[in-house]
């Protein structure tokens, strides 16, 4: 693999809202990373993001060509959550580093092939779970760990939002539905502050009367941790926008909102209780797309491998997979006891970046109304 040097050169693959409404113009406000190139099925985006980011276009036949161009360093793929080993194993494969959008896949196997193909061929694969490089979500879980809120012991979540029935979230079935699309939201969020994996998972779905989505709309999921820690998140489709948690330690708690969320107005925040005194904590607004990129641009450049790697991805989608399980046989199910990842955040992780001028979409529309 080639050493990079300069601006690491990104190649965009998918042109949806998450690509041309927050990835593509954050990009533009990082020092050390630049895009070069957009892979997508639609001829319309295909000139007109050409001509307004001044790159090249590639359909998604001629991916391949692209990989072996010599245009790119990395490709950032942000297809939908089925279409996304077809693009990383390749990438990989052929030494160019990938930014892969959450969740890592739709099942477990693809997980395996993706750090497999990592592990082969030494191109550095980072999931692009953005609130890893926000320093405001890091401040509140280097609190937990450093014992501010004594032993954590209950998580409790809510991340809603309403689907428009005309994306393909909403006609997809589980894979595309909101317990993979907005579940690692919270779920990771709990993994990181109770450093700690599930043991047990239950989950109770609904199909809300007159929804067109063709899944579960919305879904209650409960988690079992070691040292009977619990957590339970409720993740929806059809309800109106809502994000927050809630921490209780033995000796104090947090209550962040919002907390998911990313772009114009959405600062990180949260009140932390401690001894009957409560504190309001509101993190600046940064461009967290902009951060994140310019860390996996770091990670290349320096040769580090990237925090949230293929293997915290992969430890997402397999509780992910057994929500899954839970709601089809009604049944609380297993999950096999894994080490505590390493907690430790690096100060690469905070850098911060002002928030990007978004243009107007072309070709796409927000996925929620
Ligand atoms: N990190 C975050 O905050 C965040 C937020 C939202 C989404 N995401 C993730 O990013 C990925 C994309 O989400 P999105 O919201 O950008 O979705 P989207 O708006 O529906 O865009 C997906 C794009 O993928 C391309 N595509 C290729 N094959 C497709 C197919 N069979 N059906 C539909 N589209 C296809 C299309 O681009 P072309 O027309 O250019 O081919 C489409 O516009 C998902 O994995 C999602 O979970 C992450």
């Amino acid at each position: 693999m080639q050493k990079v040097t300069g601006k690491v050169r990104y190649g965009v693959v998918g042109g949806g809202s998450i690509s041309q409404g927050a990835f593509m113009p954050g990009v533009g406000q990082t020092d050390n990373s630049q895009i070069t190139a957009l892979v997508t099925g639609d001829p319309e985006k295909a000139s007109e993001l050409a001509e307004l980011y001044q790159i090249k276009a590639y359909a998604y036949e001629d991916f391949g060509t692209l990989l072996s161009s010599g245009e790119v360093d990395a490709v950032y793929i942000a297809t939908p959550n089925f279409r996304h080993r077809e693009f990383v194993v390749p990438a990989l494969e052929a030494g160019i580093h990938v930014l892969l959008e959450k969740p890592m896949a739709t099942n477990e196997a693809d997980c395996k092939a993706m750090i497999e193909a990592a592990q082969r061929s030494g191109a550095k694969l980072m999931i692009a779970y953005r609130l890893h490089c926000e320093p405001g979500t890091l401040d509140m879980v280097e609190r937990v760990h450093a014992g501010n809120f004594g032993d954590p012991r209950l998580f409790t979540s809510t991340f809603t939002q309403r689907v428009k029935p005309s994306n393909h979230r909403a006609q997809s079935g589980f894979d595309a539905g909101p317990v993979p699309d907005m579940g690692p939201y919270p779920l990771n969020m709990v993994r990181q502050l109770f450093n700690a994996e599930p043991v047990e998972v239950s989950a109770i779905g609904v199909h809300t009367p007159g929804s067109a989505i063709n899944t579960w709309d919305t879904v209650t999921v409960s988690l079992r941790f070691p040292d009977e820690r619990l957590a339970q998140f409720t993740v929806s489709y059809t309800l109106p926008d809502s994000e927050r948690f809630q921490l209780l330690g033995t000796e104090g708690e947090i209550e962040a909102s919002p907390c998911f969320g990313y772009g114009e107005g959405v600062a990180i925040s949260y009140r932390a209780i401690v001894e009957g005194e409560t504190r309001v904590h509101v993190n600046p607004v940064v461009d967290q797309f902009a951060g994140e990129t310019a860390y996996f641009s770091d990670c290349i450049l320096n040769d580090e491998a990237p925090e949230p790697d293929g293997e915290e991805g992969w430890r997402d989608v397999r509780v992910v997979a057994a929500i899954e399980r839970a709601l089809e046989t009604g049944q609380p199910q297993k999950l096999e006891p894994l080490p505590a990842r390493p907690a430790a955040r690096r100060a690469a992780q905070r850098r911060a970046f002002a928030l990007a001028e978004v243009p107007p979409m072309i070709g796409t529309e927000s996925p929620t109304q």
